[in-house]
């Protein structure tokens, strides 16, 4: 109950303020961790890429295996949210190089579509 109440709030706070970095006092991703299957309805989508694969090949700043979120989301706007999102669940390669992101058939569109939310809030000014 306790978390339900933290997650809603926090989805609240991502929604008044996601233009700027304010995610420093976030709760600990250990607790939402394996609820990617239908219990993700209230995460946000940071939580959710915690509880994905998607940090083995990504970080905020740096290029890893794919490019970094702040690249992306120099790189895209909100207009791109349906293609990204789509990008998430299929996979695909060619646009950052030749090394494949790999598919999450698992993912629903509404959590892909939250992370590419997420993502493209990272822009930098
Ligand atoms: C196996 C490594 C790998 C994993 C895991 C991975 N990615 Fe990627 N990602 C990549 C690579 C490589 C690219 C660049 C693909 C290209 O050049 O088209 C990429 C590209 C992207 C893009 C930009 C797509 C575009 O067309 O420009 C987004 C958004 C993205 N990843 C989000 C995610 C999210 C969210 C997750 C977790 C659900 C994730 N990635 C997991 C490797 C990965």
């Amino acid at each position: 109950m306790k978390k339900l109440l933290l997650a809603g709030s926090l989805a609240l706070l991502v929604f008044s303020c996601s233009k700027k970095g304010h995610k420093a006092a976030e709760g600990s991703p250990s607790e939402t961790a394996g609820m990617t299957e239908s219990g993700s309805k209230s995460l946000s989508g940071d939580q959710i890429i915690e509880t994905l694969d998607c940090s083995g090949c990504h970080s905020v700043n740096e290029r890893m295996v794919g490019p970094s979120y702040q690249e992306i989301a120099d790189k895209y706007s909100e207009q791109d949210t349906e293609i990204l999102a789509s990008k998430i669940i299929e996979g695909g390669s060619g646009v950052w190089g030749n090394v494949p992101m790999a598919a999450h058939p698992q993912v629903s569109k509404e959590d892909a579509e939250k992370m590419v939310g997420y993502i493209l809030s990272l822009k930098k000014k």
